[in-house]
């Protein structure tokens, strides 16, 4: 008979029906009399239980089944004596698909550290938490999709490699088939990119949105979900050098509908998870919540998880523009108290993050969308406003995490735009595809762009952004 999964098992009244299951051991215990097996087969955060009668399994077979080995067992669904579950099986054979030696899987029934599992990439995706942890991020990448199809964007794939630097940040990694020790060279010196590959200097995507602002100008909605990559040396726990994002694109939009659009779509999203991923969230809930108690208690969010989800999802983000975040700065420190060592006296600076964590955290107690930053702390492509010294930009910043979406209204004005260009010394040649858009048919239009990993960390409850990626790239790590 064919496999059932245990998330099925748990969700259906099977009892009396010979079924099979596959999975992974965690724990066993064994008396003279009968073993029982908590199966894990990954669909589902609950383990199911085997019962396994000595006189019917070999006990070579139940010798074999320790933590970490796969096996397949057929038997009988009955009505489950003990508390917790409703049924188990009752087993009349087992398999074991394979072993795992006790004396050397590194995963023993304990709580291990998540610096060690960091270290096991490979395998800790078989813990509870990690397992509940990318439930929850495939259920968040299925609702982007829903949300976006529903509302009739088209998802666009952009490129991944490119020649353009759409943040100028200049925090690209290259790509190259030269032989970078031995490059051919022109004759002043400079790399002849010639005979590489592309015939020109290419790098990994840092954003998808300058070419998803050309699929905007035809297809009016469109939105991206891809990989991208940022060489910034950054050893935080909310970057990453290779991370996911989201980046919608719209025709026909200002401003105001972009962050509308915004905070309707991650109050979907949130909602989404909620709802789908009871167990998985109720799971790491209590997990956050012992972690809190670990922390002092002034350092203690007031909120558990499942309640800070379900509060952002029914409350109205605060909008408030950067000149107005400065003076709630000032103003919070009129004494130029020590501690907040970060203050910020000049308007123009960039905010770091402990004046975000203070508004939103402290001040607001709630999601904040930032907008009309300083040009100078911002890129090229966003629409200046009339006062001169603004953009339409628009943050989004999330408690405990900060910035979760960077957006903007785009400069759809071709004067205004090769006017910042120049000052910002961007040679018109190398965007002269990105400027026709401006030539031919040019229309108001905004987009933003979602670090999915945030979104994870957020919805997650987990504090580094290395456990909510499989596979994190950071300086100095990409062995997996
Ligand atoms: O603010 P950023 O740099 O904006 C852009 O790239 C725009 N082109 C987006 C757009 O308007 N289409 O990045 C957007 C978001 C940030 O708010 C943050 O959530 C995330 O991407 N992000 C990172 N996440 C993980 N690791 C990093 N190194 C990140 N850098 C940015
Ligand atoms: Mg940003």
């Amino acid at each position: 008979n064919k496999r059932i999964k245990i998330k099925s098992l748990l969700e259906g009244d099977f009892v009396g029906q010979e079924l099979t299951l596959m999975g992974w051991v965690r724990t066993k215990r064994s008396n003279k009399n009968v073993s029982f097996v908590a199966l894990n087969d990954g669909s589902s955060i609950n383990n199911y239980q085997v019962v396994a009668d000595p006189n019917i399994i070999s006990e070579e077979t139940l010798k074999r089944i320790t933590t970490g080995a796969c096996i397949k067992v057929k038997g009988e669904i009955v009505a489950s004596q003990g508390a917790g579950q409703s049924s188990e099986i009752s087993a009349s054979s087992i398999t074991i698909l394979g072993d795992a030696d006790p004396e050397k899987y590194p995963l023993q029934p304990k709580k291990h550290s998540l610096e060690f599992l960091r270290e096991i990439a490979h395998l800790r995706m078989r813990t509870n938490t990690f397992g509940a942890v990318f439930r929850v991020r495939h259920a968040l990448a299925y609702a982007v999709h829903k949300y976006f199809n529903d509302k009739g964007f088209f998802y666009i794939h952009t490129p991944i490699i490119t020649a353009s630097d759409a943040e100028g940040a200049g925090e690209t990694f290259k790509v190259t088939t030269l032989d970078l020790k031995k490059p051919p060279l022109n004759e002043d010196g400079s790399i002849n990119y010639k005979e590489d590959f592309f015939e020109r200097e290419t790098n990994l995507t840092v954003s998808g949105q300058l070419e998803g602002e050309l699929a905007a100008m035809a297809l009016s909605e469109i939105y991206t979900f891809g990989p991208t990559f940022r060489a910034e040396n950054s050893n935080t726990t909310r970057h990453l050098a290779e991370f996911w994002m989201i980046e919608p694109e719209m025709a026909f939009y200002d401003a105001e509908d972009n962050q509308d659009l915004a905070e309707d779509f991650l109050q979907y999203v949130i909602s989404y998870a909620l709802e789908n991923c009871k167990d998985d969230l109720t799971f790491l809930d209590k997990r956050a919540s012992e972690e809190e108690q670990s922390k002092k208690a002034d350092q203690r969010s007031e909120m558990g998880l499942l309640d800070r989800l379900k509060f952002v999802t029914e409350n109205k983000f605060e909008r408030i523009t950067y000149t107005e975040a400065i003076d709630i700065l000032r103003n919070s420190n009129p004494n130029k108290k020590k501690k907040f060592q970060y203050l910020i006296e000049e308007w123009g600076a960039d905010l770091q993050s402990e004046h975000e964590r203070f508004l939103v955290e402290k001040h607001f107690k709630k999601p904040v969308i930032l907008t009309d930053y300083p040009k100078e702390i911002k890129a090229f492509y966003m629409r200046q406003n009339d006062d001169g010294k603004t953009v339409a930009a628009m943050d989004i910043l999330f408690p405990g995490i900060g910035e979760i979406v960077g957006g903007s209204q785009r400069e759809e004005r071709m004067e205004k735009l090769t006017q910042r260009m120049d000052e910002m010394h961007i040679p018109h040649e190398e965007m002269w595809w990105y400027l026709d858009t401006r030539r031919f048919g040019a229309t108001p239009h905004a987009g933003f762009g979602l670090g999915f990993e945030r979104l994870v960390l957020f919805v997650t409850g987990m504090s580094n952004i290395r456990d909510v990626i499989a596979f994190p790239r950071t300086p100095g790590n990409a062995e997996f």
